[in-house]
């Protein structure tokens, strides 16, 4: 499948000061050193709960584009400033989730491990969850560019989240792979891994009813250029392959690019604010702590990317 694995790129250690914020003494905000050679870079001295100027948004959008990654720590955001932050960056999606007309959920959603009575429950083992390898709403025509996380409530410690980067495992593939794959097309659904056993059957009329979309396996970067595998838990198959050949496939894919070596885990405080790239990272919430115990709770806001290509 792989050349022999590529040493990761040379960090640099360079903390970079960035615009002050409107109204407020300049400097006071500063890039961070890489958190890890697959991604990741923390942004301090900012208050995200005020209006940032163009110049910081700028900053903070070439942060993205660079670590895939970026780390807000400290923050302290009502859901309606989040959705403010979020939207300065691009178009907020609105959610389709079971609560997705109620006004403050619209403005960013939860994500939790509760049940319908505010109980932890352990979904971890479930073949439809998010703690499986996944880059958010793959199944849709216009997957989003870009998803936001804020911690409001976590467990005393794990509850991780892990991000592995899809460019690096696609750059360290062999030539004889990246020739097999070019070209193919995905397919996603919703209800991707819903064959498996013990799971019910789907509605008929709800949103898992949507009909599946089709994407490349290696898409480019419509910013950087860069090419980066495109799979995850919601792939079902390879277009025009048999299914057991394109199941193999992506499970090797998938297995190559989230060796420890493309791996970023994020661990989380009360007040990080994340932002992610979904156009070049797979992710999953880990299971290492109590999850029957201890509640878990964040604040999501997705924002719409492009048809990938
Ligand atoms: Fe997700």
């Amino acid at each position: 499948m792989s050349d022999p694995v590529p040493q990761p790129p040379a960090i640099t250690p360079s903390p970079r000061r960035c615009p002050g914020m409107r109204g407020r003494p300049r400097t006071t905000c500063i890039v961070g050193s890489p958190l890890s050679a697959a991604g990741g870079v923390a942004v301090t001295g900012i208050d995200l709960s005020q209006p940032i100027t163009p110049t910081l948004r700028e900053m903070i959008l070439n942060a993205f584009l660079d670590y895939h990654v970026v780390v807000f720590p400290n923050q302290v955001l009502s859901r309606e400033q989040q959705y403010r932050f979020i939207a300065s960056l691009g178009k907020v999606e609105p959610h389709g989730g079971r609560n997705a007309r109620a006004k403050r959920y619209a403005v960013a959603h939860v994500i939790s491990n509760l049940d319908g009575n505010g109980r932890p429950v352990d979904r971890s083992s479930s073949p439809v969850s998010n703690y499986r390898w996944h880059t958010d709403k793959a199944y849709n025509a216009v997957p989003p560019m870009l998803t936001a996380l804020y911690a409001v409530e976590l467990p005393p410690q794990g509850g991780d989240t892990e991000f592995a980067n899809t460019q690096m495992g696609y750059a360290a593939l062999s030539e004889v792979t990246k020739q097999r794959i070019a070209g193919l097309r995905v397919v996603f659904r919703w209800a991707g891994s819903r064959h498996a056993p013990g799971i019910p059957p789907l509605s008929q009329t709800g949103p898992e009813a949507r009909p599946p979309v089709d994407h490349p396996l290696v898409r480019t970067h419509p910013v950087t250029g860069k090419k980066a595998l495109y799979l995850g838990n919601h792939a079902s198959h390879i277009l025009g392959m048999p299914p057991d050949e394109g199941t193999a496939l992506l499970e090797e894919l998938l297995e190559h690019t989230t060796k420890p070596q493309f791996v970023y885990a994020h661990h989380w405080r009360v007040g990080d604010l994340l932002i992610w790239d979904n156009r070049c990272l797979l992710h999953r919430a880990v299971a290492n702590y109590e999850v029957s115990r201890y509640r878990r709770i964040l604040h999501r806001n997705v924002v719409r990317g492009t048809v990938p290509f």
